[in-house]
């Protein structure tokens, strides 16, 4: 592993913690219920409810953990974490962690400004590179818990980077997405966001 990544991890805390260990073919079944709103294969339909498929097994297990604690609040999903053990949401991470996210597409007028924030952040409002934690693919960092975003619907990735910025979301460790939200503006979120949605991960 290289010195950025084990300093990244230092900070955010990460290191040492115990890892998700999913069965896949557990967790299947107990996803009947998670269909209806992130799709039967983690595709949500619904641009407001996020796409789960492909996304990092460690960083679905942690959003499960803040949700059922409060510490991230999805009214849409209250209660329904309250059966599964910490070994079922494992499972439920590692069956979604092993779907493919299906591909979108970024608006032609938003995509120079989305990629150009994406690949190099904005330099005199002090936003980072999106790409340097979320891989220039936006495949993420599974073990630093670093999310996958490429391919995401726009409107979550929109309401997420806003809430970020009011810290209505604040769980991420050590404030890293509410201090580079807070320096965005709202057409600057738009554009990244498109971007995002249309992102394709190395095959
Ligand atoms: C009634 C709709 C609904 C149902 C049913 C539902 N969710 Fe969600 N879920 C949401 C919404 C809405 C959000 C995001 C809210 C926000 O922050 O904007 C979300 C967010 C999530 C996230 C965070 C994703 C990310 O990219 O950060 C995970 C993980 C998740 N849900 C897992 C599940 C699982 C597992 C189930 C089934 C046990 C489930 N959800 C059932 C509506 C639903
Ligand atoms: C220093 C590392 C870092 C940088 C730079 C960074 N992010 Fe993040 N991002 C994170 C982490 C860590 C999380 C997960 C927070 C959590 O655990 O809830 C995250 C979460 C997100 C989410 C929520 C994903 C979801 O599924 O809910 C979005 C959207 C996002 N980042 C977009 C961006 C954009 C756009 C940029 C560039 C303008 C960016 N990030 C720059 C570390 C980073």
């Amino acid at each position: 592993m290289n010195k950025l990544l084990i300093s990244l991890l230092m900070s955010a805390g990460i290191a040492g913690v115990a890892h998700a260990d999913g069965d896949a073919k557990a967790g299947q079944p107990l996803t009947a219920i998670c269909a209806a709103c992130h799709g039967a294969d983690g595709n949500s339909m619904a641009p407001n409810f996020p796409k789960l498929a492909g996304q990092g097994e460690e960083y679905l297990l942690k959003q499960m953990t803040d949700i059922k604690a409060g510490t991230r609040q999805v009214p849409e999903m209250t209660g329904l974490l309250n059966n599964l053990s910490d070994q079922d949401m494992a499972n439920v991470a590692a069956y979604f962690a092993s779907q493919k996210v299906a591909p979108g597409a970024a608006k032609p007028e938003l995509a120079e400004l989305g990629a150009t924030i994406y690949s190099a952040g904005i330099a005199d409002k002090g936003v980072p590179a999106c790409q340097a934690c979320h891989s220039p693919t936006g495949s993420g960092n599974t073990l630093a818990r670093f999310p996958h975003l490429g391919g995401q619907h726009a409107t979550y990735t929109e309401t997420q980077l806003k809430n970020f910025r009011i810290g209505a979301r604040n769980n991420d460790p050590s404030m890293m997405m509410r201090d580079v939200a807070a320096r965005m503006s709202d057409a600057e979120i738009a554009a990244v966001a498109s971007y995002i949605q249309g992102l394709r991960p190395a095959e």
